[in-house]
């Protein structure tokens, strides 16, 4: 029997993506390999967000390549984002003939084709965009407690740094019923952790008023179960969302909120169409309606232009919200969009040295709120034990370790918080 080898690079989306592509190999009989070395078909599933995404997989590609030098017969396929971003395919075939198959993010269902003629030798490069059936694809989810389900495919906002819009495509939102009834099986199957995804989830708009309506209608499943969503662009998330997740304890109480930076005057030249008054405003909001809520944001810093007074602003709103959690980005020019044309482009060292001070200052926030858990018990969705030690995440996105004689993996535990451990939570079964 054949074996396949997917290798998965960037975001969830990319993640749930794999699963699909799973789906479809495994519905053709295939089974999975252990590595790139015992597959006969192996995949790529790209990424291009920043340089270094890109720089990675073409050092991956150099080691794919010498597989197939010593098995002429294994099929090589690159998908997902980066083949889609333009020039890419081109410079992909000259650098990396090798590759069987090229395709993007908008006909990965047709996978089975693309397999069928590489099986013939054929070569393979197909990149379009006309709308996607994803939905379509057989799904081999990768763990059986925590579930991606997409919401939406595709960003119309045009941050003026990102390739998303450009490499998925218009924003397109799922069919409401679709989604309703996938979450409905999935709880029934026993998965208790489903996060729903979307380049931008607060804009859903697949047949109900507003993206809260759709988060109510997944909480009338019965048994203990979390919903979580990703991304929330700060500029569409509504009282009314805050209202449904105060409202409903199958609504996990986390919110991953990019800002991506604290200076009015950058964030108009990225286009995010808030200031940071606006995203204050709205953190201020969800808190009076969420007291324990989980906060987390991406930020970049050396965005064309950025001044150390810029990057200053950025310090200030990272110490006024105090996030449990930043993700920390290196300004990385992407060609064709807007912001690559921008002046005053800022030089690496600088770039690196504010990121060091924003990871800095965020380290110590982290240590202050971790020491505040002290004391607290929290529900966790226990997601890993070996041996008695186990782990698991807070409805508000903490991890706490604990011990557990008994193997609890999948369960709903109340842990209490005893200690800490350089930022990690310690706990105790209550
Ligand atoms: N849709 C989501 C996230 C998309 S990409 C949102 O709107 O937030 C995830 C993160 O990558 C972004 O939040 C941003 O911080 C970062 N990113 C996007 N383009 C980038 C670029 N050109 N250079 C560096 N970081 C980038
Ligand atoms: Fe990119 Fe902005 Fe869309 Fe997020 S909202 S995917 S950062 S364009
Ligand atoms: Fe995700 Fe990277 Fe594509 S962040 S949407 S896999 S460019």
């Amino acid at each position: 029997m054949k074996k396949f080898f997917i290798n998965t690079y960037g975001c969830q989306m990319n993640v749930h993506e794999s699963e699909k592509l799973a789906g479809i190999l495994f519905r053709r009989g295939y089974e999975r390999a252990q590595s790139n070395e015992d597959a006969d078909i192996i995949l790529l599933n790209t990424c291009c967000i920043r340089e270094t995404a890109e720089t990675r997989i073409l050092g991956n590609l150099g080691m794919i390549k010498k597989i197939k030098e010593k098995r002429p017969d294994v099929i090589v396929g690159i998908c997902g984002c980066m083949p889609q971003k333009p020039g890419n395919a081109e410079m992909l075939k000259k650098r990396c003939p090798f590759i069987d198959i090229i395709f993007g993010t908008f006909n990965m269902y047709k996978l089975d084709e693309y397999l069928d003629a590489a099986e013939n030798h054929e070569k393979i490069s197909e990149i379009w965009d006309k709308e996607d059936k994803t939905d379509d694809a057989p799904i081999r989810r990768d763990g059986d407690i925590k579930a991606f389900v997409n919401i939406m495919y595709g960003c119309d906002n045009f941050c003026s740094y990102c390739i998303v819009p450009y490499v998925r495509g218009r924003e397109r939102s799922r069919n409401f019923d679709d989604i309703v009834s996938e979450v409905c099986s999935l709880v029934r199957d026993g998965y208790k952790e489903i996060t729903l995804l979307g380049q931008n989830v607060n804009s859903y708009k697949g047949g109900a008023p507003e993206f809260s309506h759709l988060l109510r209608a997944l909480t009338t499943f019965d048994g203990e179960y979390r919903i979580k969503f990703m991304t929330s662009h700060p500029k569409d998330f509504t009282i009314d969302v805050a209202e449904a997740m105060a409202s409903s304890d199958k609504i996990a109480d986390f919110i991953h909120l990019p800002v991506q930076s604290g200076s009015d005057r950058v964030l108009k030249a990225m286009n995010r169409r808030y200031t940071s008054e606006d995203y204050l405003n709205k953190i201020e909001m969800i808190r009076s309606y969420i007291p324990s809520v989980g906060i987390s944001t991406d930020i970049m810093v050396g965005f064309p232009g950025e001044t150390e007074d810029d990057y200053k602003d950025t310090e200030k709103l990272v110490e006024k919200v105090r996030f449990d959690n930043i993700y920390t980005f290196i300004y990385s020019r992407r060609s064709g969009t807007v912001a690559d044309k921008m002046p005053n482009q800022i030089d690496l060292s600088v770039k690196k040295g504010r990121i060091k001070r924003l990871i800095d200052l965020q380290f110590e926030i982290s240590d202050e709120l971790a020491e505040k858990c002290v004391g607290k018990t929290y529900r966790v969705l226990c997601d890993s034990w070996n041996n008695g030690i186990a782990s698991g995440k807070s409805s508000c996105d903490k991890t706490i370790s604990f011990q557990s004689e008994r193997n609890c993996y999948g369960e709903f535990l109340n842990v209490k918080v005893v200690k800490t451990k350089k930022n990690k939570l310690i706990g105790e079964l209550e």
